[in-house]
């Protein structure tokens, strides 16, 4: 049987990475054999990939029809070598941003159009749609202050101003409404044990799991 995919989105600092790994640990804990991935990434030429896209040479800009290419470029191979033959083997995929990323980051202040952004992912992700999206909601305030609390130096996305990510937090509420069959809206200005309470509740309810049994 098919494994399950399950992605994680959301703006910057709203607590995916912490999410993804208290998820994995009870899904592993109910059975599952887990597989957590990131985009871009998760693969060695996509993270080469993600080095070139986020971490461009000082002073040097990729357009946004650029960047949603080379996002697709590292999905590629992602999908091809990791998530596909994971999913085949019936393993569970969790994944620290997917497809809506390009929709929501590519597409805010003046970038490429839904239009083409939808067809490229058409072909890219086929048929390996998520069976599950939980999109992490914070008021970019609060995000803000989670990533300045992070080490290292920011990337090219999170180097932009606060009304970018006002955008990309109102792009993600968007798909989140417009298909609730596979997004779940997660508060993510909660405390992460509440976070990773609710997350797990709409993953039990959603994907079937059944408790793991006690002796
Ligand atoms: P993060 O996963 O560490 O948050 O950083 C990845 C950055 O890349 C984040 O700012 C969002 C951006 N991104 C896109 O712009 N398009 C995409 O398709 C993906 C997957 C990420």
């Amino acid at each position: 049987m098919r494994g399950r995919f399950i992605t994680l989105e959301g703006g910057e600092g709203s607590g995916k990475s912490t999410l993804l790994k208290e998820l994995a640990a009870r899904l592993e804990a109910a059975g599952k054999t887990v597989v957590c991935t990131r985009e871009p990434g998760g693969t060695a030429l996509a993270e080469s990939v993600r080095n070139l896209v986020l971490h461009p040479p000082a002073g040097q800009h990729w357009s946004p029809m650029a960047e949603a290419l080379l996002m697709n470029t590292a999905r590629t191979d992602h999908l091809e070598k990791l998530i596909r033959p994971a999913l085949e083997r019936g393993d569970w995929v969790l994944c620290d941003r997917f497809a809506d990323s390009t929709r929501v980051y590519q597409s805010v202040s003046g970038g490429v159009s839904e239009d083409v952004l939808k067809l490229m992912e058409g072909f890219v992700v086929g048929e390996t749609r998520p069976d599950m999206t939980l999109v992490l909601d914070a008021p970019v305030e609060a995000a803000a202050e989670r990533r300045e609390a992070r080490a290292g130096t920011a990337d090219t996305f999170e180097a932009r101003g606060h009304e970018f990510h006002e955008k990309v937090r109102a792009a993600f509420l968007r798909i989140a409404q417009k298909e609730p069959a596979r997004c779940v809206l997660i508060d993510a200005s909660r405390p992460v044990d509440e976070v990773a309470n609710a997350a797990w509740t709409a993953v039990q309810e959603r994907l079937d799991i059944k408790a793991p049994a006690t002796t």
